[in-house]
């Protein structure tokens, strides 16, 4: 028998409230099993490699009863996150011992994977218009990097981070050369992307983050105008800086409001994130002074999750991405996390602001 440690959801916080570890998030090390002859039931077993804890993992702790764009944990049940495997055995066709999957996958050692009958299947033009479903985020094979990059890119530039970014500046953004953006939480794992798909359309880049380091971070990505928001405000950078003719929304609040005095006429607005109110009680949210202005200047302003576009340029995104990488020109830090022990803190950490850990955090549960 083989240890079997897992994180489990033992509790909700309160809406605003980060998790604590041992309170909300517990490292249950009770279980055990067995790797050859643990039942399958058509599905197959895999070893967690790489963990990534991501701020959308918030969402799903609320109590099921708060709407929102994600199903909830189960109080008693393990996190559910994304995550990096390595299949140890299958019965699935399509799946077999070696294969490195990366997705929804569950926080523990080894899983036995149920059988995803689901669609799962990256080919937009099977897909009908519209389409919003979360299964396809659902494990899915990827290459292995064979030491061409480290696995954790896969948390980042080549997971959802990146597709965010990629989908999101692609579908919604569609920067033009010459053009001012200004995107919010630059340092961030999507912000990181967004900043250089900017750089990379000849934008300049405004960007925005919590600590120096992260100033530093995004200015090595090529940032022209990266400035921390505890130091100055943002209304305050904006109008200095601005005009801005696209705005990438990781925060909200006064973030947005800024953004909203400082765009041009016709302007486009991506919003992504909320991490900026994501640790207020609902009834303290900073309310907007300038929503106003969304008429008066025709700003086209809209608020979207992956899978929403992830059908038109899924397959743009593979295209180009990955090469774009190998050429250097989209790169991106990962700070890691040692153990899965170690997860509930690196979930923690990634909710948290201000911090001095650039890029992307993630978890090496194990090296191969
Ligand atoms: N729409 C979608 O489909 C989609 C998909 C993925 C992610 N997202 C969203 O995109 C955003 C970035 O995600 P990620 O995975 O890239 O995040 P991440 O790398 O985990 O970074 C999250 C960052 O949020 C910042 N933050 C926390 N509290 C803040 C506050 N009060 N004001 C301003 N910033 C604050 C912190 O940076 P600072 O130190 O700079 O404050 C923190 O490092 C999140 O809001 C996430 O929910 C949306």
């Amino acid at each position: 028998m083989t240890s079997n440690p897992r994180i489990v959801f033992a509790k909700r916080p309160a809406p605003h409230e980060l998790p604590k570890i041992g309170e909300h998030l517990i490292f249950d090390e009770s279980r055990t099993i067995d790797l050859e002859n643990v039942p399958l039931n058509g599905g197959f077993l895999t070893k967690t490699l790489i963990l990534s804890p991501e701020p959308a993992m918030r969402e799903r702790m609320r109590d099921p009863s708060i709407p929102s764009y994600t199903t909830t944990f189960n109080v008693g049940g393990p996190i559910l996150g994304f995550g990096v495997v390595v299949v140890l055995r299958s019965e699935k066709d399509g799946f077999k011992p070696g294969d490195y999957l990366y997705g929804l996958t569950v926080w523990e050692a080894y899983t036995v994977q149920p059988y995803i009958d689901g669609r799962v299947n990256f080919k937009a033009e099977e897909w009908s218009p519209g389409t919003f479903d979360m299964d396809s985020l659902a494990l899915q094979v990827v290459p292995n990097p064979n030491g061409l990059y480290p696995l954790s890119k896969y948390t980042s530039i080549m997971g959802t981070p990146g597709l965010t970014a990629f989908v999101g500046m692609e579908g919604i953004i569609d920067g033009k050369e010459g053009e001012t953006l200004f995107v919010s939480s630059g340092a961030s794992a999507v912000g990181s992307m967004v900043i250089q798909l900017a750089k990379l359309k000849g934008m300049k880049v405004i960007a925005s983050a919590g600590s120096d380091a992260k100033v530093e971070y995004m200015r090595s990505l090529g940032a022209d105008l990266p400035f921390n928001y505890k130091k100055v405000s943002y209304a305050e950078f904006l109008k200095k800086h601005g005009p801005i003719n696209k705005f990438w929304d990781n925060v909200g609040a006064e973030a947005l409001d800024a953004a909203l005095e400082s765009i041009t006429s016709y302007g486009k607005m991506a919003i992504c994130g909320t991490s900026g109110t994501d640790a207020t009680p609902p009834n303290e949210h900073y309310r907007l002074k300038n929503a106003y202005l969304i008429m008066k200047k025709c700003i086209n302003i809209r608020g979207f999750i992956v899978p929403d576009l992830i059908p038109q340029f899924i397959g743009k995104f593979f295209e180009t991405v990955p090469a774009l990488m190998a050429q250097g020109k989209l790169r991106s830090e990962e700070t890691e996390y040692d153990g899965i022990e170690s997860a509930p803190q690196a979930f923690i950490d990634t909710l948290s602001s201000g911090h001095q850990k650039a890029g992307t955090l993630v978890v090496v549960v194990a090296r191969d």
